[in-house]
């Protein structure tokens, strides 16, 4: 198709005026073979898939096994999240800040125009409106997605309310954030289609922000948060800026019901930087003994929340994605049975290995490894090869509403009230098991400064404590100290502000042995949050804020000595004096933009911390 001769036509839904002039404007940059507008529906769907099944990009899984389920393999170049090609190209360089990679939008604008005129040549242009969050919902934010990808499409379709109906949300004069994504390999004369097109050079891909004007462009890459751009490029980095600007919160966070015998459920939100289990957490599988009086667990989400106030003067969150896009290596029936069923259908996998039966398989899943299977790159693979059969980072993504204990509210376009905020990272010392902070401020100190020790080499030395300000490092789209800012004035304006929590479920013995079993025991924990959420239970003061005693968990079905808790909770004088002191590597980075409070919060703990024993224990 000549873009310029023949206008493609739009859906007679689409009134927006803005969408019409940028969707022309783009197919004249684009010079796309085909144009196809996305309504949504499960017979667009299909006939995607099936298309890709034809094209190699698909291998439909035994149907007996995995009914509705495809695999993908990616190109071994296109595999993550790539940080250090992603830019936040705010107008002045300050607003980016200094954890965020930056370069002048008009400079940037220079480059990816020149990249994206003719990136679609001899491809089909598929356009994606979606609602993050439900349709027509206060807290919800309409995206055009533009991509060369059908992969990204029926991805976006499960991830995200996509198609007819957002246009007819739109309106005339609707807002909405612009999604420019290209795989960045134009089909020129002579140039053959591959199973996973992307522009394979590393440096010739960019993920970039466009903070000022609420646009996102894509170019190089068809992997997870690089391409489907409602996630963290639109949920986290833009809607960040958004959020700011117009009093709320877009944060890395599941949100979980904890429903109580009385049947009252209440709602947690929750921040934990990656390696440190979130998806379990989401899902989690409270103990027997729990279950039999009454408790569950409910997902909303798991891995992003909206917050606003409402006029109620509580905070209401939603989740503004629709599906799961989850690690698969180590989720097994123990670790996480609700995603092992809620992945059981209509899933598509991402860089998993294929078993000779048509099914999946990767490292930590339930049995005995196979004993052939092909793995992520499509080679022969065997228990005795020396490769891993999935990549560490493959993925399944799966519609929310698949997953057993989905909550009844997590459509609900009000979303829930959300009583506790949790923070936790991966520390094998220092840390305790729970403590919930003095207040808000001091709650706000203890996220900011949270850390977790590095797992993947790919982030540089092994068991470094990565400082992670609420989990948001790699997904505020402006200046962190302006965030921290931003938290401290939330809680402010708010009468009754969530109480705030911190976690550690990995402190090691002596030995290096995990204390805490973790998973379903997590519960216990959860329990005793939410009783103090409501002012239920009693606590003791430590340095650092409230703590549960002993007597205070509840250890029904568990064999936990006083001695066990007591090593898990503990913390040690010239450990947190060190911790502290380690926590201005952040503050100096931040420096001309660091909130006062968090310096005297930090002199507050160090003189608390001063006033008490060598080494603090339970009493
Ligand atoms: C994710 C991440 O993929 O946080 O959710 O990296
Ligand atoms: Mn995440």
């Amino acid at each position: 198709m000549s873009a310029t001769e023949t206008r493609p036509t739009t859906p007679e839904a689409l009134s927006n005026t803005e969408a019409i002039a940028w969707f022309n404007e783009l197919v004249e940059l684009l010079k796309p073979s085909a144009v196809r507008w996305c309504d949504g529906s499960q017979a667009e769907y299909d006939e995607l898939c099936q298309q890709m099944v034809d094209s190699g990009t698909f291998i439909k899984l035994n149907q007996d096994k995995r009914p509705g389920c495809f695999l993908a393999r990616s190109h071994p170049s296109d595999v993550a999240r790539v940080e250090d090609r992603t830019y936040i190209c705010s107008i002045a360089k300050g607003d980016a800040g200094p954890t965020n990679n930056w370069m002048a939008p008009k400079e940037m604008k220079g480059i990816l125009n020149e990249k994206f005129d003719g990136a679609m040549a001899g491809r089909t242009m598929y356009v994606i409106p979606f609602s993050m969050g439900p349709i027509g919902s206060d807290i919800a934010k309409i995206g055009i997605q533009i991509t060369d990808s059908p992969y990204v499409v029926v991805n976006m379709k499960i991830m995200t309310r996509m198609g007819t109906p957002v246009l007819e949300a739109l309106g005339e004069t609707g807002e909405f954030i612009k999604c420019l994504h290209s795989v960045g390999m134009p089909l020129h004369a002579g140039v053959e289609d591959v199973a996973w097109p992307c522009s394979p050079d590393p440096k010739d891909k960019y993920i970039v922000h466009f903070p000022e004007e609420r646009s996102i462009m894509s170019y190089g890459s068809g992997y997870g948060g690089n391409a489907l751009l409602g996630k963290k490029c639109l949920a986290l980095r833009i809607a960040s800026v958004m959020a700011r600007e117009e009093g709320w919160l877009a944060e890395h966070m599941l949100i979980s019901g904890v429903k109580d015998p009385t049947g009252k459920t209440t709602y947690v939100a929750a921040a934990f930087p990656s390696q440190c289990g979130k998806t379990n957490f989401a899902m989690l599988v409270p103990p027997k003994e729990f279950l039999d009086e009454g408790w569950d667990v409910t997902c909303v989400g798991d891995d992003i929340a909206w917050i606003k106030p409402n006029d109620d003067g509580q905070i209401y969150a939603i989740n503004p994605e629709a599906g799961f896009f989850g690690v698969a290596p180590g989720t097994n029936m123990k670790t996480n049975p609700n995603a092992m069923k809620a992945i059981e259908t209509n899933t598509i996998y991402t860089n998993v290995a294929l078993t000779d039966d048509g099914d999946v398989w990767w490292e930590g899943m339930d049995g005995e490894p196979p004993a052939h299977a092909i793995d992520w790159q499509g080679n022969d693979w065997t228990p005795d090869s020396d490769k891993k059969a999935a990549h560490p980072n493959s993925r399944f993504t799966a519609p929310l509403d698949q997953c057993p204990t989905v909550d009844e509210r997590y459509d609900d376009p009000n979303g829930v009230p959300i009583s506790a905020f949790i923070f936790g990272g991966r520390r094998s010392t220092t840390v305790p098991l729970v403590h919930q902070s003095f207040n808000w401020a001091f709650g706000v100190y203890s996220a900011a400064t949270m850390g977790s020790e590095m797992t993947a080499a790919a982030f540089g030395n092994i068991g470094k404590v990565r400082r992670d300000p609420l989990a948001m490092l790699p997904f505020i789209g402006y200046h962190m100290g302006d965030y921290l800012g931003h938290w401290l004035d939330f809680g402010r304006h708010i009468p009754n502000p969530p109480r705030i929590f911190n976690v550690n479920w990995f402190r090691k013995d002596e030995d290096g042995n995990f204390i805490w079993p973790g998973f379903g025991d997590n519960m216990r924990i959860l329990k005793w949050i939410v009783d103090r959420a409501h002012g239920r239970t009693s606590s003791t003061e430590s340095p650092l804020g409230w703590m549960p005693r002993y007597e205070d968990i509840d250890w029904r079905g568990l064999d936990f000595s006083r001695e066990q808790f007591d090593t898990l909770m503990s913390t040690d004088r010239e450990q947190w004096l060190q911790e502290i002191a380690s926590h201005d590597d952040l503050f100096f980075q931040l420096y001309d933009r660091l909130p006062k409070e968090l310096t005297f919060i930090r002199e507050l703990l160090v003189s608390g911390l001063w006033r008490s024993p060598e080494h603090w224990e339970m009493k």
